[in-house]
């Protein structure tokens, strides 16, 4: 039997030697160690021996039984890293390439504007207690300044953020003075939808803090974010407005670029845009966010990202940001 089964290891060494695909080999595989091999008639007369005769055949069985499955392996082995090595890169493959929302596209170039002068970015809970929201903000309960903001509250107390101003006092609370942050991030009012408003909006906060700052410092900051994010001077207004957690505070306006500053419905005829809030941090906020405001300044802003998105891509209906309409989303890219 000895001779037999060292036949079987030659034949079986022969035929995987012309093999050249998987299959081929499984073919032989289940020829020589499957349930009708020659091998496996073997094993099944083990039964039928003498003890002497299962003594010498039983090891010698499995040993073989070893050595045809370490040669079939073997040989899978190189075939599979030969598949490898013969897979044509070059060939096209149609792959669904997915596209960024436009409003996250916009949040990235301001963010990355803002960090080349130094800012941090930093993020902060779309679920805030009122104290974030509001209170630290300088704006105590019954405060008129609520009604500027409808809010939506929650059951548990808490409120969906109405602006991303709350990263303010998180921002001073975690790195103290000076600072230096910036906070894209989600907002929610309870407003009636038309083609200017949605009551889920985006905006991108702002704030700095340090020993001397100025409203120049704001208005610098400003221009460049908006020059660079439309790659041309972008003219801006400024007008005095009124926020409870700046003094004095200022809206900054800029041309309609839809309209190129004629006049339209997205500009309300006006020929410009409300997109950023601002003002000098008052220090009230300061003191809340445990920082001494004799001894530092600060300015602060809350840019309008989803209005800021319209303009860059000329966008009339504001809708469709949340629509999810893919077709019309996947449309814009990174310049
Ligand atoms: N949070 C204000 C709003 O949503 C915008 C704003 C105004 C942000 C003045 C500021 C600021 O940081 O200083 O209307």
């Amino acid at each position: 039997m000895k001779e037999q089964l060292k036949d079987l290891v030659n034949k079986l060494q022969m035929e995987l030697k012309n093999c050249e695909k998987e299959a081929e080999v499984l073919n032989v595989k289940s020829k020589y160690l499957g349930k009708k091999s020659e091998l496996n008639n073997y094993l099944s007369s083990i039964k039928d021996m003498t003890p002497e005769e299962k003594k010498i055949n039983g090891p010698l069985l499995n040993q073989i039984k070893k050595e045809l499955e370490k040669l079939v392996d073997e040989k899978l082995e190189v075939i599979n890293n030969q598949e490898i090595l013969d897979f044509d890169d070059t060939l096209p493959v149609e792959v669904e390439i997915g596209s960024l929302h436009p409003i996250t596209i916009v949040a990235k170039e301001v963010t990355d504007i803002l960090k080349r002068m130094g800012f941090t970015v930093v993020s902060g809970p779309e679920m805030e207690s009122d104290y974030y929201n509001f209170e630290a903000l300088n704006v105590p309960k019954d405060h008129p300044a609520r009604d500027m903001q409808d809010t939506y509250y929650l059951d548990n107390g808490m409120v969906l953020r109405t602006q991303t101003s709350d990263n303010q006092i998180h921002a001073m609370e975690n790195y103290g003075a000076p600072l230096r942050i910036c906070a894209p991030g989600r907002t929610f009012r309870n407003e009636d939808l038309d083609a200017n408003h949605e009551n889920t909006f985006f905006q991108i906060e702002g704030m700095v803090i340090d020993k001397g700052v100025s409203i120049e410092n704001l208005l610098y900051v400003m221009k460049n974010v908006l020059s660079e994010l439309f790659k041309k001077e972008v003219s801006v207004r400024l007008r005095p407005g009124y926020f409870p957690f700046t003094e004095p505070s200022y809206e900054i306006d800029m041309s309609c670029l839809i309209c190129g500053g004629t006049g339209c419905p997205t500009c309300k005829h006006s020929g410009y845009i409300e997109m950023v809030g601002s003002g000098m941090v008052h220090p009230n906020v300061l003191k809340a966010g445990g920082i001494d405001p004799e001894e530092y300044t600060g300015f602060a802003f809350g840019i309008g990202l989803t209005r800021l998105t319209m303009m860059k891509y000329k966008i009339n209906d504001i809708r469709v940001l949340n629509s999810g309409d893919i077709r019309y989303l996947k449309q814009f890219n990174i310049d």
